[in-house]
């Protein structure tokens, strides 16, 4: 009797409980994380995860720089405390990241224009762009990015109360830029919209404009009045030279476009989890950068109060500490070079192998992303009859190719595309 009662009574709890939430959809699950979860569960020894977009070395491992292990020997030699850091984030780390992106003697930074606070990593710098966006931006609140773009863009942006729209980026005929079909779209957008571009090594498309392309699309920029929203999370990671990956930024900001930009280092100091980031915005005079920088205090007070310390403490060191910062610079230029060696690898392999098909592609795209072309049924065979995994839209994390399995690779994208 008394179990009986026990029972309804925890049965009526339950059912309270699941009230509140019933209205609650199951959502789907992330793409990415879909790919691993099927690839963790696969038997076949040969297999390999081509989904995530984080750097292995050469045997397939995680990789943490050794500049970043030395940083981290220093910072527990001095014994430091765990004091909250300012809202707007550690002053060396936002001045040094200012400087990487826009170059030590870009005049925005020396007249003290560029309001450039903490964030936590690349999505957190985004997110905190594009809260300003909505409450500042005095023109359209709808952001378009390329065709395809990162698969975070859209709900980032939405998130934060904007609407999306896209103009034209990647030519599936071509595997390459589609110049013509970018440049008609942005031509055609209203005057003053937001368009959001990647800076260098474009998720997931691995196609950048060329520094001639990129002075054409300054030129519409200029021209219809667009408001350019830069997403930098691979610099130095594309060419293996940080200054040259920052073209573009560079070359709008000297030609006086006004822009914001948001700087990851996941990838270009391997500190993915620790989440250091930077938002900057560049003001017309120093009182507009005043007020700017209160702003994204505000803003930023009331998302999470003030940003996490380890990450750029880290990214402080390699970026001021100058023996640390040109060992830092080697080392992102090592991982860039193995990624183009793997490219050429593949390319090589699949022409070896006498593929019909042109994967000059393979090499003219830049950075950790290669869109191979492969259609979805040629994806689903990669999965299923040679456990390589990779995401539908048929593209590969080139960072997880190593020099034992790129034959592999090679063999198995030619008998699918055959
Ligand atoms: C284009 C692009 N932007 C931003 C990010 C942000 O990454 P994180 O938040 O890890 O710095 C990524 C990461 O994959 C990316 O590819």
């Amino acid at each position: 009797m008394q179990c009986v009662a026990r029972k309804s009574l925890m049965a009526s709890r339950h059912l309270r409980c699941a009230s509140v939430w019933a209205n609650v959809p199951l959502g789907p699950p992330d793409a990415i994380l879909g790919v691993t979860e099927a690839f963790k569960r696969d038997t076949n020894p040969n297999k390999m995860n081509l989904g995530v977009g984080a750097y292995r070395d050469d045997s397939g491992k995680p990789y943490v720089l050794p500049s970043v292990r030395k940083a981290e020997q220093l910072l527990l030699a001095r014994n430091l405390d765990k004091e909250y850091l300012p809202i707007s984030g550690l002053a060396s780390f936002t001045g040094a990241s200012a400087r990487l992106a826009f170059g030590g003697d870009s005049s925005v930074i020396k007249d003290g224009l560029n309001s450039t606070v903490q964030t936590i990593s690349g999505t957190g710098a985004l997110s905190i762009g594009a809260h300003f966006l909505k409450r500042f931006f005095p023109h359209s609140k709808k952001v378009f990015f390329p065709t395809p773009t990162w698969g975070n863009h859209g709900p980032i942006f939405k998130t934060a109360g904007l609407e999306v729209g896209s103009y034209r980026y990647y030519d599936a005929g071509t595997c390459g830029f589609d110049f013509a079909g970018a440049c008609q779209d942005l031509e055609a957008l209203d005057e003053h919209t937001v368009v959001v571009l990647h800076a260098c090594a474009h998720n997931p498309t691995g196609v950048d404009p060329t520094p001639e392309q990129w002075k054409q699309l300054a030129e519409i920029v200029k021209k219809k009045n667009l408001f350019p929203f830069f997403d930098m999370a691979y610099q130095g990671f594309a060419s293996g030279d940080a200054t040259r990956d920052a073209f573009a930024v560079r070359y709008f900001t000297e030609n006086n476009i006004p822009l914001i930009l948001a700087q990851s280092y996941a990838k270009n100091m391997g500190l993915y989890g620790e989440r250091a980031g930077a938002f900057t915005v560049i003001s017309a005079n120093p009182e507009e950068q005043k007020a700017v920088e209160s702003q994204l205090k505000i803003i930023i007070r009331a998302l999470y109060s003030n940003p996490p310390r380890n990450g750029v403490l880290i990214a402080s060191e390699l970026l001021n500490n100058e023996e640390l910062r040109q060992q830092w610079l080697a080392e992102l230029k090592g991982m860039a070079d193995r990624i183009i060696t793997m490219r050429t690898g593949l390319r090589d392999g699949l022409t070896k192998l006498g593929s019909a098909r042109d994967w000059s592609h393979i090499t003219n795209q830049i950075g950790m992303f290669c869109f191979t072309g492969l259609d979805a049924g040629q994806v689903e065979r990669l999965i299923k009859e040679h456990s390589v995994y990779l995401t539908k839209d048929g593209r590969i994390s080139i960072a997880g190719v190593s020099s034992t399995n790129v034959e592999y690779l090679a063999h198995a994208m030619h008998e699918v595309s055959k």
